[in-house]
């Protein structure tokens, strides 16, 4: 199979780069190809002719999104268009990478496929639209939603987690925030199995099990036993330009009828601060 990734320079991207063996991977960052310029995207694709786009470009700066929903409309809802219609003129397949902040997250139970998109902040409603105007050009396409993602290749939560712990003996951590930690090796062979099954519509892919942001951090300062002491507080606390989901657990069902189990969260950041340790 040719496979061409958009967003292979990011945290997901880069784990899937390096997961993805025995076929035959284009990996593409902004500078191989911007996805707002669609001209830019079939240059790239008249050369890889990928049987499967997967499309892990985004502005994924939450906050950034706020104060410029002019850039997080272009990049995440125009921009993914774009690559939507080069998939179909191509006919190649699309595995779309979308998120748990498509949802309001007023719920308190896992968000099941169909539940309606109700999204809080900008971030959240640049994805939405992007997932209703990708479906009209590709009904067949995979909709993809992750939430929380950490891995060793950027910015993610235990890495600032992890930096404030070793240098102040306190931290406050929001404990009214719920989700799924998911690390990115895990959902790279996720995503890797759903191409070869050729699945389509939206599936929900996140590691095991929930926890508050409070408890993620005590979770993490816990593993690595550093002394430092995780402190509960509110998001009123914690004000930050976006709002998040107080609630944004994702249904496994769509997971389990592609006869797919991810790993625990707790067991996946075990492996998550070994690789980080490897490497450092
Ligand atoms: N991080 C999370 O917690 C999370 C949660 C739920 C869903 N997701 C979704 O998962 C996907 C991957 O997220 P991530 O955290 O790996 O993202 P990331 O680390 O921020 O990486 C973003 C990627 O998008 C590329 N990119 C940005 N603007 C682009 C443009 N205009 N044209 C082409 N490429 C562009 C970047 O390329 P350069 O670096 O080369 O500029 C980079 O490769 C995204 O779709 C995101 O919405 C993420």
């Amino acid at each position: 199979m040719r496979v061409t990734v958009f967003g292979a320079t990011g945290l997901l991207g880069k784990a899937l780069v390096r997961e993805w063996t025995n076929d035959d991977v284009s990996g593409l960052g902004s500078k191989d190809a911007d996805i707002r310029d669609p001209k830019q995207i079939s240059d790239v694709l008249v050369k890889t002719r990928p049987d499967s786009i997967v499309l892990a470009a985004a502005y994924t700066d939450v906050d950034g999104c706020e104060g410029n929903p002019e850039q997080a409309f272009d990049v995440n809802c125009r921009g993914a268009l774009n690559v939507a219609q080069a998939a179909r003129q191509f006919a190649s397949r699309l595995l779309f990478l979308s998120t748990d902040y498509v949802f309001e997250g007023a719920k308190n139970c896992p968000y099941e496929t169909n539940d309606p998109r109700a999204p809080i902040n900008v971030y959240g409603r640049s994805k939405a639209e992007a997932e209703v105007q990708i479906s009209q050009v590709l009904p067949e396409c995979c909709i993809l939603r992750t939430s929380w993602l950490f891995g060793k290749d950027g910015k993610c939560f235990p890495e600032t987690i992890l930096k404030l712990a070793a240098s102040q003996p306190a931290i406050d951590v929001v404990d009214d925030q719920r989700g799924s930690p998911t690390y990115t090796t895990d959902l790279a062979r996720t995503i890797i199995q759903l191409c070869r099954s050729n699945a389509k519509g939206i599936v929900h892919a996140t590691n095991r099990g929930d926890c508050s942001r409070f408890e993620f951090a005590r979770e993490i300062v816990s593993d690595t036993r550093l002394n430092t002491l995780v402190r509960p507080t509110t998001s009123e606390q914690f004000v930050r330009p976006a709002r998040r989901p107080k609630y944004s657990v994702l249904s496994s069902k769509s997971l389990q009828k592609q006869a797919i189990e991810m790993p625990h969260w707790q067991d996946a950041l075990r492996r998550y601060l070994l690789q980080r340790n490897s490497v450092s």
